[in-house]
C-alpha cells in the first residue's frame, strides 16, 4: 500500500493534534500512514515513504534546532519528486511551516497546498482542515 509518513515536533501537543488529524484524513482514504514524533523515527524510515508531511511549531521565529537538523538531513536523501506537506501550530508569527516547505521545494519535492498553519490549539474547524490536507495527500499518492 502507498505510504504517508507524518512527522512532527510539538512541545504542548498542538502540532501533534494537527499531525494526528492529517493522518486520520489520509487513513479515511485507505492510505497506509505512519505518524510519529521525529524523536521516535529515523530520517531513513521517513525518506522511504511515498509522501512526507512534516510539522513543527514556531519558536523564536523559526524551527528549534533538532527538527531543523532532521529536515536538513531528510532533504539530502532521495526525496526528489516525492509529495510533501508542511504544517504547524504557532503563536504570532508562524515561520516554521514555511521554512519546512522551502527546504522541501529546494530538494525537488512537490509540496501540496496549503502550508497549514494553525494558531495555538486546533479547534474543530482547524481539525477539519488538517483532515482535508490528509485526504488531499492520499489522493495525490494514489495518482502517482
Ligand atoms: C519560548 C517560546 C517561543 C515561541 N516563539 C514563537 C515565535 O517566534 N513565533 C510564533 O509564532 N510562536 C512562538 N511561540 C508559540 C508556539 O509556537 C505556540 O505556543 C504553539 O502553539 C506551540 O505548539 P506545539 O504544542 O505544537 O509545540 C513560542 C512559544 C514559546 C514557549
Amino acid at each position: 500500500m502507498a505510504k504517508l509518513a507524518v512527522v512532527y515536533l510539538s512541545t504542548q501537543g498542538n502540532t501533534k493534534t494537527m499531525a494526528e488529524s492529517i493522518a486520520n484524513g489520509a487513513k479515511s482514504r485507505h492510505v497506509d500512514v505512519d505518524v510519529s514524533s521525529f524523536y521516535d523515527t529515523t530520517v531513513d524510515e521517513v525518506a522511504a515513504a511515498d509522501a512526507i508531511a512534516i510539522g513543527s511549531s514556531t519558536f523564536y521565529y523559526g524551527m528549534l534546532a533538532p527538527i531543523e537538523k532532521f529536515v536538513d538531513e531528510l532533504v539530502q536523501k532521495d526525496v526528489d519528486g516525492k509529495i510533501g506537506a508542511a504544517f504547524g501550530s504557532y503563536g504570532w508569527s508562524g515561520e516554521a511551516p514555511h521554512m519546512i516547505a522551502d527546504k522541501m521545494r529546494k530538494a525537488g519535492m512537490n509540496v501540496v497546498d496549503p502550508v497549514l498553519r494553525i494558531q495555538h490549539i486546533p479547534n474543530d474547524k482547524d481539525i477539519s482542515e488538517c483532515e482535508r490536507l490528509g485526504k488531499d495527500l492520499a489522493e495525490n499518492i494514489k495518482k502517482r
